[in-house]
């Protein structure tokens, strides 16, 4: 079957994932079967409210994350848009996602919306770290001895302001805009394609299931990521 792009006539693609995207890597989505949520109150683990109230269950949920996530590999979408970079002038990944897969994947330029999960910091003096151990077992700041919170924004936090706009700078100059595994639901994230469509880019979305956005794109490839990107450029 001839893909329905070539993507080499593309300059810069943007690759927009939610938790579809690592699936099947073996990380557990946030909504729909076996979805985080599903299982765990975000008000007692997934807020800042909670993490004042209970600040060690919240690292331990935020470490049995860690663990988790620390155990799955990228998978062949991760692979993929990595590879798209040999390709194309430009590509910059923005993710909804917190796992650290694209990078590990060795994605050049990564701009993660809703932080990250590897990543921690003091908001009682100005300390941050990235540590990789999972579970992270020194949960206080070694320079004023608070607890530390996961540098991830949870419900009710605010999207860094940085952050947003490099997101907004690569969705505005991209011609392309592949959209994989995100259920379109929780906002500022949501909406981020309508930018790229403003600008006069192409949408696509690769998701088995409708989104509330669908209707925003000029392709939809009902099914998984890797299979999805296999179909919509081919080999690479
Ligand atoms: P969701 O769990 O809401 O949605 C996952 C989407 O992935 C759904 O639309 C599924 O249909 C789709 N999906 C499932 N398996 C797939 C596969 N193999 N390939 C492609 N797609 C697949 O995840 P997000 O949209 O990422 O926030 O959720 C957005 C935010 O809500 C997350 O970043 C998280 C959560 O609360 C924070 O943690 C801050």
């Amino acid at each position: 079957m001839s893909p329905a792009i070539q993507i080499r006539d593309f300059h810069h693609v943007v690759f927009f994932t939610g938790a579809g995207m690592s699936a099947e890597s073996g990380v557990p989505t946030y909504r729909g079967k076996g979805g985080i949520w599903k299982h765990y109150d975000y008000e007692r683990y997934a807020c800042q409210p909670a993490f004042e109230r209970d600040p060690v269950g919240v690292w331990e949920f935020h470490n049995y994350r860690r663990e988790l996530v620390g155990r799955c590999q990228p998978n062949d979408g991760h692979r993929f848009v990595t590879a798209c970079e040999q390709l194309v002038p430009h590509v910059t990944v923005v993710t909804q996602n917190i796992d650290g897969l694209h990078e590990r994947a060795g994605s050049s330029t990564v701009h993660e919306l809703h932080g990250s999960l590897w990543r921690s910091r003091c908001d009682t003096c100005s300390f941050r770290a990235t540590e990789f151990d999972a579970p992270l077992t020194e949960i206080h700041c070694p320079n004023c001895r608070a607890f530390k919170r996961p540098d991830i924004v949870w419900f009710g936090d605010m999207l860094s302001a940085d952050v947003i706009e490099s997101a907004m700078s690569a969705l505005r100059n991209c011609d392309l805009l592949v959209s994989i595994g995100t259920s379109a639901v929780v906002y500022p994230a949501a909406e981020l394609p309508f930018v790229a469509k403003q600008s006069g880019a192409h949408l696509v979305e690769i998701n088995p299931d409708d989104t509330p956005m669908s209707h925003v794109y000029d392709t939809c490839l009902r099914t998984t990521a890797s299979d999805g990107l296999r179909e919509l450029f081919g080999p690479i």
